[in-house]
């Protein structure tokens, strides 16, 4: 009878609770039993788990967050900065493998981002089977099209930017709306698209903030005195600095963050008085909250996928979607670093053609 132990790693995401659902239903007809441990690898060391059957995945696929709780920094950190991987000493490493095995776990299903995988590739070497499924809302990783929770946070953007549009246009404002996504911009771009944003600043692109007050200037000339401008987190002006970072990585990867406040300082500087602007931090509202529809059924087929996986003895192995299709890659190709958004991007084009100012 074989015991899987499910791990979650990173930030939460809408949807993590419908993939763990998902594994624990989907095992049942396997014989299959689960052990959510919390807080990651931290509720192995601890022995902190709970037997997950079907009465304790009931009612969680629609919740939002994760019911095994998460953290992104601490000991289990395995990537600090982008692409810097950090190696578990040998003996944070062997405690976890006592533990597991203890409860006769083997096989693990770990959902996560690039960190959490590179963290549980350091387990496989000692005979432990993982199972990946890909977690992140930045949607940034290369080995899949999609992951869940992305759809959702555009949701909250687009609505955001529904209400942000109304009070700009009533007051005649430049209104800087600042999304999630570290250094891509995935979330600025399709959030942007659809809530119809007159401007979306990238990090992939960095701009200047003379563009920026043209294009404002343009506008104003055209009787278009208000403005709405995303810009992702990430987002850097020519000088190819980040707008605002704090570097404490000790702990994991660093936060970014003030980017709307700091282009809405520099327009300032460069033309004062000119426009009356606000700006506003998306932050965590983005990350929140019930998944939508298509990330729950994503999420739900992340979860059955493992589960299939997993018994096809399919080890190593991350399941993706690619091309409208559930399959699996190799976990390690999470590491590939990540996926921007590129001149070519459909959308990127569509936004550019459609005269919405993208810096440059
Ligand atoms: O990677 C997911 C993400 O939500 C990023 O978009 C954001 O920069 C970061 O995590 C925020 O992390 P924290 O929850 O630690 O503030």
């Amino acid at each position: 009878m074989r015991k899987i132990g499910i791990i979650n790693g990173g930030g939460d995401c809408a949807g993590i609770n419908a993939v763990i659902a998902s594994a624990v239903k989907s095992g049942k007809k396997y014989g299959y039993t689960f052990y959510g441990f919390e807080k990651g690898w931290t509720g192995v060391l601890d022995m902190n788990y709970r037997i997950l059957d079907e009465a304790g995945v009931r009612g969680i696929s629609h919740l939002g967050g994760t019911i095994l709780k998460t953290q992104n920094k601490g000991k289990f950190t395995a990537i600090v900065g982008v692409g810097q991987k950090a190696t578990y000493p040998p003996e944070l490493i062997q405690a976890v493998l006592e533990n597991l095995k203890k409860l006769e776990i083997d096989t693990l299903l770990m959902i996560g981002g690039d960190g959490t995988m590179a963290g549980a590739l350091q387990f496989v070497p000692h005979g432990i089977n993982m199972v990946g499924v890909p977690k992140t809302i930045d949607n940034d990783l290369k080995s899949t099209d999609r992951t869940f929770g992305f759809n959702t946070a555009v949701d909250v953007v687009v609505e955001a930017l529904d209400r942000i549009h109304t009070t700009a246009y009533s007051h005649d404002r430049v209104i800087i709306v600042e999304t999630m996504g570290r250094y891509t911009g995935w979330i600025a771009l399709y959030g942007g698209l659809a809530g119809g944003a007159d401007a979306i600043l990238l990090p992939e692109f960095p701009f200047s903030v003379q563009g920026v007050v043209d294009f404002l200037r343009k506008r104003r000339s055209h009787d278009r005195n208000y403005s709405v401008i995303v810009i992702g987190e990430g987002a850097k002006v020519e000088t190819d600095e980040v707008l605002i970072k704090k570097t404490d990585q000790s702990q994991g990867e660093s936060k970014l963050g003030g980017a709307a406040e700091t282009l809405m300082k520099n327009i300032e500087k460069v033309a004062p008085e000119e426009f009356e602007m606000r700006h506003v931090v998306l932050g965590h509202t983005q990350r929140g909250g019930t998944p939508n529809a298509d990330d729950r059924i994503l999420a739900l087929s992340y979860g059955h996928a493992a589960t299939e996986a997993i018994h096809q003895g399919k080890f190593g192995h991350l399941v993706v979607l690619q091309g409208g299709k559930i399959s699996t890659v190799p976990m390690d190709s999470m590491l590939e670093g990540l996926k921007g958004v590129t001149h070519d991007n459909e959308a990127f084009q569509t936004a550019k053609d459609i005269g919405i100012y993208m810096g440059e």
